[in-house]
C-alpha cells in the first residue's frame, strides 16, 4: 500500500510572517503520525521561515511551487534546485497548469525541471490534467498521456522512484467543481497503465499518484476511499487551518 501524501500549495498566498502563523496554527490542530507524509509549498519568499516555523525535523516537508533548471546564472527571477535545497525543501511541484497556461511552459521545459530537481535529490510533483474543452471533446486521457510522456520521457525507474504525479483537471481547479471519485479512478488508473506500459509494473504500483481540484474536508474521505488514489495536491483549503487538518486527518485514518 502506498502511503497516502497530502500537499498544499499555497499558490501566492502568505507573506513570510504570515506563513510562520498558518503553520502554528496547523500544527496545534494536526497530531504527528507516520501514517501519511504532510507537504507544504509555501511561495519562494515564505520558505525560509516555513523552515524556521517547522522546526528541525519536523515531520512535515516543504515543497516549493516551481524551478528552473539551470543551476545558477544570468536567469532574472528564477530559482535554482540548489537554492531550494539549501531552504531544506524536499519536494518541487512542476508543470501546474497555471504556469502551463498562464506562463507559457512547456511539456519540453517541464521535462528539464523534472531532470533538474532528480539531479539535486527534490523529489518532482509533476502536475497533469486537461481543459473541460478537451474532457468534452474525450481527449482527456490522450491530453494526459502526451503530458506525461513529454516530461518523464527517459527517465529511469530509479528516477522515478522519487516522483509523485498529481492529476488535476483544470476544470476543477478552484471552480467548487472537483472530479468525482469516479472521474479521477478513471484517469488514475490510465496513468497507472502509462507508467507501467512505459517502465515497468513495479515501477506503476510504487508511484504516488495524487488527486487536485477543489478538494475540501467534504469530500476528501470520498477520494480517499479509492486506493486508486494516493493522496491529494490542495489549493484553496490548505490556506484554513481548520479545512487543511480536517484534510490530512483523512489521510492519516485512512483504512489500509
Ligand atoms: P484548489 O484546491 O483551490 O482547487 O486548487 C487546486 C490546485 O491547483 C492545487 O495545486
Amino acid at each position: 500500500m502506498r502511503r497516502p501524501l497530502i500537499i498544499g500549495n499555497w499558490k501566492m498566498n502568505k507573506t513570510a510572517s504570515e506563513a510562520a502563523a498558518l503553520i502554528r496554527d496547523l500544527r496545534e490542530r494536526v497530531p504527528a503520525s507516520p501514517n501519511a507524509d504532510v507537504v507544504l509549498a509555501p511561495p519562494f519568499t515564505a520558505l525560509e521561515s516555513a523552515r524556521n516555523a517547522l522546526g528541525p525535523s519536523s515531520w512535515i516537508s516543504l515543497a516549493a511551487q516551481n524551478l528552473h533548471w539551470e543551476t545558477h546564472g544570468a536567469f532574472t527571477g528564477e530559482v535554482s534546485a540548489s537554492m531550494l535545497r539549501d531552504l531544506d525543501c524536499r519536494y518541487v511541484i512542476v508543470g501546474h497548469s497555471e504556469r502551463r497556461t498562464l506562463f507559457g511552459e512547456r511539456d519540453e521545459n517541464i521535462q528539464k525541471k523534472v531532470r533538474a530537481a532528480l539531479m539535486h535529490g527534490l523529489s518532482p510533483i509533476l502536475c497533469v490534467g486537461e481543459s473541460l474543452a478537451e474532457r468534452e471533446a474525450g481527449r482527456t486521457e490522450s491530453v494526459v498521456t502526451a503530458q506525461l510522456n513529454g516530461s518523464l520521457a527517459g527517465l529511469t525507474t530509479q528516477d522515478l522512484a522519487t516522483v509523485t504525479i498529481a492529476y488535476e483537471p483544470i476544470w476543477a481547479i478552484g471552480t467548487g467543481r472537483a472530479a468525482t471519485t469516479e472521474q479521477a479512478v478513471t484517469v488514475h488508473r490510465s496513468i497507472r497503465l502509462f507508467m507501467e506500459t512505459g517502465w515497468d509494473s513495479q515501477t506503476a504500483s510504487a508511484i504516488r499518484i495524487l488527486y487536485g481540484g477543489s478538494v475540501t474536508p467534504q469530500n476528501i474521505e470520498s477520494l480517499l476511499a479509492s486506493d486508486a488514489i494516493d493522496g491529494a495536491l490542495v489549493g484553496g483549503a490548505c490556506l484554513d487551518p481548520d479545512s487543511f487538518a480536517t484534510i490530512i486527518g483523512a489521510a492519516q485514518t485512512r483504512r489500509a
